[in-house]
């Protein structure tokens, strides 16, 4: 994939679609902030991941891990996009950023506001290439 290419105006229609309605399967009983992530493979398949709260907090997976494992699980590691729903169109966490960057930083990442009437206005998204939400992300053998 070409790094820092963006993803054509249909496809991020069909993956923030894809990230909001799998934001309404959060599980998240505790913060109450629902997040859903949606993960455009190289080959046109999506994944879809939503948090996963536990009584236990500290066993929380955020949605955008959920999405990754998925992919892996079902064989897809290349990928070109994620579209990320919350209220208020949070970027996600180092954690998650530094799992999604194992795969490429030229991943385009979607932020969208969860809150925001429907039609969602693209106009309110935040696009940004992986690299540029984690600099200098860490690869084993890496400089
Ligand atoms: N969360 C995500 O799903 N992704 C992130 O990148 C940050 C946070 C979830 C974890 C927890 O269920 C809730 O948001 C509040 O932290």
């Amino acid at each position: 994939m070409p790094a820092d290419q963006q993803i054509s105006s249909d496809q991020a229609d069909g993956l923030a679609a894809a990230a909001l309605a799998a934001r309404s399967n959060a599980y998240a009983p505790y913060s109450k902030f629902r997040v859903g992530a949606a993960l455009l493979a190289d080959d046109g398949r999506v994944y879809r991941g939503v948090n996963v709260e536990n009584s236990s907090y500290g066993l929380t997976i955020c949605a955008e891990r959920v999405a990754i494992g998925a992919a892996i699980a079902d064989g897809a590691a290349a990928f070109r996009a994620v579209a990320i729903a919350s209220d208020g169109g949070h970027a996600p966490c180092g954690a998650c950023r530094q799992v999604l960057f194992e795969f490429g930083g030229g991943l385009e990442v979607i932020l969208i506001d969860a809150a925001c009437g429907s039609p969602r206005d693209a106009s309110g998204w935040r696009r940004a290439t992986l690299a540029q939400m984690l600099p200098d992300g860490f690869r084993l053998g890496g400089g």
